[in-house]
């Protein structure tokens, strides 16, 4: 492996899940647990680069120097601080679990149990990563992530096209060991014209190939 330096680049990686508020007490969130954004940011941080890290709920303490870590609760958080980050940065890793909707109204006070049955209507959240990629200048790159769960390869790579991304690494909830939680995944990453698959190893060990490939792009 080569030990390229990053000395002198700026990352936004978005890590995390989103907790979308419904009440002062309850959320709609996901099971994301920070830890393949979080391995990115510091692979990039011990290369050299500076990282602001954009990180939703999650229990893992991150304290690299080189990493800034601002952290957000919701999907519209989210949005704000990566948009006015991206500006100052060579590269953006979409690695977060980002709701795609949030609870048209939020109660300010709990919601009572009364009705058996209550309907809640939801609004759709802005696309972090499809707003990045749609101002992405020329000397910028941006790389998302893809969890699908049917029709793989050809869900991911109408991602990567539709958010303009340079690479987009897929994972699937379907593959023991991979996704959500684990200390473990297996991803393929998809370029506009090769497909790299990697067996299953730690998300350590990704965010290492991972930024071999993105200073190789
Ligand atoms: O955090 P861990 O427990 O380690 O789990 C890692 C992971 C499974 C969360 C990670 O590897 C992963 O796959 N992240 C993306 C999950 C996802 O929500 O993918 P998606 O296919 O729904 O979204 C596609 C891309 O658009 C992603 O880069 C996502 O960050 C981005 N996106 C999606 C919706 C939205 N509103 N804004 C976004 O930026």
């Amino acid at each position: 492996r080569t030990a390229n330096s990053l000395v002198g680049q700026r990352y936004l990686v978005t890590a995390g899940p989103t907790y979308e508020s419904l009440d002062p007490v309850r959320f709609i969130g996901n099971h994301s647990s920070g830890k393949m954004g979080i391995a990115i940011a510091n692979e990039v941080a011990k290369r050299g680069g500076k990282v602001e890290l954009v990180l939703g709920p999650s229990s893992i303490e991150v304290k690299h120097p080189n990493i800034t870590v601002h952290h957000v609760n919701s999907a519209v958080d989210m949005y704000e601080a990566a948009t006015s980050l991206y500006d100052d940065c060579q590269v953006g890793i979409m690695a977060a679990a980002v709701s795609d909707y949030r609870p048209k109204d939020v109660s300010d006070q709990k919601i009572k149990k009364a009705d058996d049955s209550i309907t809640l209507e939801l609004t759709k959240n802005p696309d972090i990563a499809e707003s990045l990629g749609a101002k992405k200048r020329s000397d910028q790159k941006l790389i998302g992530f893809a969890m699908e769960t049917e029709n793989l390869l050809k869900n991911a790579k109408k991602k990567l096209t539709k958010k303009n991304f340079d690479l987009i690494v897929l994972n699937s909830l379907k593959t023991e060991g991979a996704g959500f939680k684990h200390d473990t995944n297996v991803v393929t990453f998809i370029g506009q014209n090769k497909t790299r698959e990697f067996e299953l190893k730690q998300k350590t060990e990704i965010a290492k190939d991972l930024v071999d490939e993105i200073i190789s792009l």
